[in-house]
């Protein structure tokens, strides 16, 4: 027997059916709300929405869960590597051998970009933030292949998701090369995802650049963490577009742009920034923690806090295990790590922190763990982007294909001035 809510509205009771997710989450289903009753719903930042029903991955925020396509991510950020976690979160199953091989030849012989490209770089001022280079380069693949949009078309989508994959990296190595004033290295095909984006970051023409294993394995995993979160900010935004039928490239750099927000993926880089002021000021993190508190003070402590793990975000416990394995083997323990402890144990033990429900999450560690791989801090939130990638593009696809596709407009209450008449300049006062 499905499960009903009433609604009962100026005397009428109205019956709306209950959606059951296949791990035990519940939804009204309101889609019939407005015209049976010309209610609509107030939720600021959808708290209470669900945008949509969706197999790709699933979190529990109280229980601390994260699995994509029924996964863990415990068990594949220890046994899996990034292209075979994009292959699971695209197609929704983990590859054979075949299809791993066939998936990573194509995301292999797709990393050069068009040396037109190359030019658009030169456009940008000096130093440009990388995230904003990122968005706009990406974007203008729409231009390089825009015979291949078409979202109903099964190749054109694949081999946009091959160009995606492959060329991200590149377009994000040369962001940096370009705000150092270095030439850019062409991909290597001998080397894995994370060593070619290694190499296309550090080497030079002057020397020869050997990648560190650990430091790409570590990458690897990081980009496995990152890569999928249901409906967050990013995704919503790339599905929210992408319901316009606008195609994956432009979808996609609508994403970078909204998980540059302080708030969203560029908490990491602003996780370092707060670190770094803590340094500065003393060190002493107690008056940090107090400024935080207090709300007249903008002070947030980034890195904590989340929308939905309301318990602890199980990517943060897998990050923060291996910033103490990379500082061990990299040494160097970075003065940062320890501010950053400081400031864990203290909030965890803080009543505010602990009524709010705040907690590390996974931007709180994972900048000091690409500090220490040598990454510049104005990268981070672009090492975000490319491990974002794959989900960003498994949501866009499954929109497209989602049996109850609409074009996304919510409604809103108007709170403006009812009708008034135009009042002519000569009368204004
Ligand atoms: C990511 O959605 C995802 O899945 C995102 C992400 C992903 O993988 O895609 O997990 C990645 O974006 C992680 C979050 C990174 N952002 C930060 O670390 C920035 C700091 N955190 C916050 O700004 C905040 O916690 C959010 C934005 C993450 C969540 O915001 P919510 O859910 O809208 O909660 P809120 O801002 O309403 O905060 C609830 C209360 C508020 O106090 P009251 O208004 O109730 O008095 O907690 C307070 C906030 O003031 N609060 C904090 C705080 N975060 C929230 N107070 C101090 N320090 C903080 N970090």
């Amino acid at each position: 027997m499905s499960k009903t809510v009433e609604v009962i509205y100026q005397g009428t009771s109205y019956t709306l059916p209950v959606i059951k997710g296949t791990c035990g989450e519940e939804a009204v289903d309101i889609s019939t709300l407005r015209n049976t009753t010309g209610l609509i719903t107030y939720d600021p930042g959808f708290v209470s929405t669900g945008s949509c029903q969706s197999e790709i991955t699933f979190l529990d925020g109280e229980k601390g869960i994260l699995m994509y396509r029924g996964i863990p991510i415990e068990q594949l950020a220890e046994h899996s590597n990034f292209i075979e976690t994009a292959y699971l979160l695209i197609y929704g199953n983990l590859p054979n051998q075949q299809e791993l091989d066939y998936f990573q030849y194509h995301v292999t012989h797709h990393s050069m970009v068009h040396e037109s490209i190359k030019n658009l770089y030169d456009g940008f001022p000096n130093n440009p933030h990388p995230m904003a280079v990122c968005s706009a380069i990406v974007g203008s693949l729409a231009t390089f292949y825009q015979d291949q949009l078409n979202p109903q078309n099964e190749r054109e989508i694949e081999i946009t998701i091959h160009r995606l994959l492959a060329k991200l990296p590149t377009i994000a190595a040369y962001s940096y090369k370009k705000s150092i004033g270095q030439p850019f290295p062409y991909p290597k095909n001998s080397l894995s995802y994370t060593e070619n984006f290694l190499h296309m970051m550090f080497s030079n023409p002057c020397e020869q650049y050997e990648v560190d294993p650990l430091v790409a394995k570590a990458l690897d995993t990081l980009l496995i963490l990152h890569a999928d979160h249901e409906q967050n900010c990013s995704t919503s935004t790339v599905r929210l577009v992408g319901s316009s039928r606008c195609n994956l490239y432009s979808s996609v750099s609508a994403g970078i742009y909204a998980l540059w927000g302080p708030l969203h993926g560029g908490a990491n880089q602003a996780v370092i920034e707060m670190l770094q002021t803590i340094q500065e000021a003393g060190g002493n993190v107690k008056q940090f923690v107090e400024k935080a508190k207090d709300p007249n003070d903008s002070f947030r402590l980034m890195g904590f806090g989340h929308r939905v793990y309301k318990n602890f975000d199980p990517r943060s416990k897998i990050i923060k295990k291996m910033a103490h394995e990379i500082f061990g083997k990299l040494g160097g323990n970075d003065p940062l790590l320890d501010i950053a402890l400081q400031l864990e144990e203290i909030a965890l033990k803080d009543d505010y922190f602990i009524s709010k429900k705040l907690y590390p999450n996974v931007d709180f560690y994972s900048g000091l763990i690409y500090k220490a791989l040598k990454i510049p801090i104005n990268m981070f939130t672009v090492m975000f982007a490319m491990g974002r990638l794959p989900g960003w593009i498994a949501h866009w696809i499954e929109l497209q294909k989602d049996q109850d596709f609409k074009i996304g407009r919510p409604r809103q209450i108007y709170q403006g001035p009812k009708r008034t008449d135009y009042t002519p300049l000569k009368k204004r006062g």
